[in-house]
């Protein structure tokens, strides 16, 4: 089957609704906004990233499956593009076997991806894919034993959670249970359910961004990888990340066997952060995102058809080009206050060195630790694209 794309706000429109409008989402709407479709983008809140540059806009609680249904009577959309985990996604599941609207990637990826448990017991169990030892609880006496099972130190996470919240790095048996009580508290969904995962010693961690698009010509679905973006955490939370991520042939041929397995398994068109620790020759599958990677964002500087780009191609099945041409890094800028209406100075200084860019998110509220920007810089070598880029993004100072 072609694509046709119409005219957008007329009636050949080409309609896609995006649930969730974060900043990789609004991105994702830029990409799709140049090649002449209609976006209709949703949240939970007013004015969210995505919002400011989509057709239309909806504020709405996206896990309310009649809300959601709703809404998606009311667009008619050709695709919907889930940006968020918080989605009702047994209803997307109804949705993709009624054969009206195509989910992407797949009813099947959102719903696996959105639980813990699903993705790594498809990874695990069903493909066999190496990852570090894992345990489910959902009370305190078998967390306690799944604990001491798995041995110290551990993680623990809520199985329904993402950028970190409620995670926790266990050191000793002491910290078991104040663990249990963080993880019940800030779980995204009070699903009640923890994973413990052994902790992996790796060299390093990257996000292998695969993309599954269809060929030009057969119309067949084929796997293509970007180079590996290597990345740095805190909190469960990306500060910086570059491309490429130098690694062993034998390695990087590990990772996309594993990134081959796991999205194949998933299914459909589109992008997808694949997950993965590694040390030397060995590479761990940790988890997978089918969508956009927040470490992606580096892509912006480094690629001819960016992340959002590639995405907005594959779901629309276009060909795709994961090439890159240069050597950059990202860095993020965070609030460092509470408040709305935030203001944001020194951009010249910040943007002083030309291989830098910026992008400003428009978030309506910052608080200490939210995204609110970032920047991208390239150079020569990895080092010293971070170095650029975390300078740049440290010379940028908000106020509320
Ligand atoms: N088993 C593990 N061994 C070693 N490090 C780990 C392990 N699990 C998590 N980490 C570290 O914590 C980070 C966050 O973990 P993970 O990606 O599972 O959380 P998340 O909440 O889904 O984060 P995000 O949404 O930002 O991807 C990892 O990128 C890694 O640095
Ligand atoms: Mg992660």
């Amino acid at each position: 089957m072609t694509i046709t794309i119409g005219t957008p706000l007329q009636p050949s429109a080409f309609k896609v609704l995006l649930l969730g409008s974060g900043e990789l989402g609004k991105e994702v709407v830029i990409s799709l906004q140049r090649l002449g479709v209609e976006v209709h983008a949703a949240d939970r809140y007013k004015d969210a990233p995505a919002m400011q540059v989509a057709h239309f806009a909806y504020t709405l609680n996206m896990a309310d499956a009649t809300a959601l249904q709703e809404l998606i009577d009311q667009v008619k959309p050709n695709l919907i593009v889930p940006e968020i985990e918080a989605i009702a996604t047994e209803l997307l599941v109804h949705i993709e076997e009624q054969n009206t609207t195509t989910i992407i990637p797949s009813a099947k990826a959102v719903n696996l991806t959105m639980n813990r448990e699903g993705i790594r017991t498809l990874a695990a169990d069903k493909l066999g894919l190496p990852t570090s030892n894992f345990r489910f609880a959902d009370n305190l006496s078998a967390f306690r034993s799944a604990c001491d099972d798995i041995g110290y130190p551990n993680f623990v996470k809520p199985v329904m959670s993402s950028s970190g919240k409620g995670q926790s790095h266990i050191k000793s048996f002491d910290e078991v249970d104040a663990a249990w009580e963080y993880a019940l508290q800030s779980a995204r969904v009070n699903q009640g359910k923890v994973i413990i995962e052994s902790q992996i010693d790796f060299d390093f961690e990257i996000t292998l961004l695969t993309v599954r698009a269809k060929h030009p010509k057969t119309g067949q679905i084929e796997t293509h990888f970007c180079n590996p973006i290597g990345h740095q955490q805190e909190n469960g939370d990306y500060i910086e990340s570059w491309q490429p991520q130098p690694m062993s042939p034998k390695a990087l041929k590990t990772a996309q066997d594993i990134a081959d397995k796991i999205t194949t398994a998933l299914g459909g068109c589109g992008i997808f952060g694949v997950e993965l620790f590694v040390k030397g020759d060995q590479v761990w599958f940790s988890e997978v995102s089918p969508r956009p990677h927040d470490t992606g964002l580096v892509t912006l500087a480094s690629q001819f058809q960016n992340e959002f780009e590639l995405h907005a191609r594959a779901i629309l099945g276009l060909p795709v080009n994961t090439q890159q041409h240069s050597t950059a890094a990202s860095a993020v800028i965070y609030a460092g206050v509470n408040g709305k209406n935030l203001s944001f100075t020194h951009l010249e200084t910040a943007l002083a060195n030309p291989t830098t860019d910026l992008r400003l998110f428009g978030k309506p509220e910052g608080f200490d630790k939210r995204r609110m920007g970032v920047i991208t810089a390239r150079a020569s070598t990895t080092d010293e694209a971070r170095k650029i880029a975390r300078e740049s993004a440290q010379q940028v100072n908000v106020t509320v």
